[in-house]
């Protein structure tokens, strides 16, 4: 298990403009909010879905995950694929994760970003919804998954982790955990599957996981729109995860 650290740095999300950068952080700090913005932005813009939200307006600098949180119910070696359903019921999630040099502010090509969670009832597997995948040439690995159930333990994540180069047994720059709203996880908590989910139901401010990965003016909270109008259908989530490449955990 990785012990809680902080990539120091400006914050990216709007909502904390000046945090204290850490006085022995390697790297300079800075704040990427327009290049934030601009690689949100055209994500949204390329799938269509600037006009068509969730939430009334786009929230520019929000999603963007960069404290560590630690790592848990990990299996190494995942299958390197792009589809991790594995056949599991739930409600389609394409997540897109932006990934952001943070000591440039661009997006980080060719990285290799590992992706694990529950299924709806709150499962781990062997290796259903586990799996890796490169950056593109822009900095995005997409995943094809489904929204997690939440376990006994934790609220409703995805964990993922980030390697500093396109190799699986390379470095790793970042391990996360990226979370949703309570009201996505409870309105998806009535659908299917995860309405047989026996857990208790945590919370995000129930779990100390959540706190951490929002701290410091960062959102680790994917950016949920619904396909068609229609989420059961699916759903796409988009997060952007900032990381320093030169760290090496
Ligand atoms: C998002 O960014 C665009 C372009 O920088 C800007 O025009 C818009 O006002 C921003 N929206 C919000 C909600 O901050
Ligand atoms: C992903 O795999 C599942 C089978 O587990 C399949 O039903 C689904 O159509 C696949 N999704 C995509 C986008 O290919
Ligand atoms: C990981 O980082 C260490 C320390 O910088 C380096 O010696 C090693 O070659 C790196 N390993 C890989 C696989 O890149």
């Amino acid at each position: 298990m990785q012990i809680f650290s902080l990539i120091p740095l400006l914050a990216l999300c709007s909502i904390v403009s000046a945090y204290p950068s850490e006085k022995s952080g390697a790297i300079a700090a800075r704040s990427c909010q327009q290049e934030v913005a601009a690689f949100n932005l055209a994500r949204r813009e390329k799938r269509g879905h600037v006009k068509r939200t969730f939430f009334p307006v786009l929230q520019n600098l929000t999603c963007v995950a960069a404290p560590e949180t630690p790592r848990v119910d990990y299996l190494p070696n995942p299958l390197l694929r792009q589809n991790v359903t594995e056949g599991q019921v739930g409600v389609s999630l394409i997540l897109d994760i932006g990934v952001l040099d943070v000591t440039t502010c661009k997006p980080l090509p060719n990285v290799m970003v590992e992706v694990w969670s529950t299924n709806a009832l709150g499962n781990y597997g062997s290796t259903f919804l586990r799996g890796a995948s490169t950056s593109s040439s822009t900095g995005i690995a997409e995943f094809h998954t489904i929204f997690p159930g939440h376990n006994s333990y934790s609220a409703n994540h995805i964990n993922l982790m980030i390697h500093t180069t396109s190799s699986m047994s390379g470095n790793i720059s970042h391990v996360g955990q990226i979370f949703f709203t309570d009201r996505w996880t409870e309105v998806v908590g009535m659908y299917r599957n995860y309405a047989l989910n026996t857990n208790p139901r945590v919370l995000n401010k129930q779990d100390p996981n959540f706190q951490l990965a929002n701290s410091a003016g960062y959102g680790a909270i994917v950016d949920i729109m619904s396909i068609n109008d229609d989420w059961p259908l699916g759903v796409t989530g988009y997060i952007t995860v900032g990381v320093d490449p030169s760290r090496k955990a």
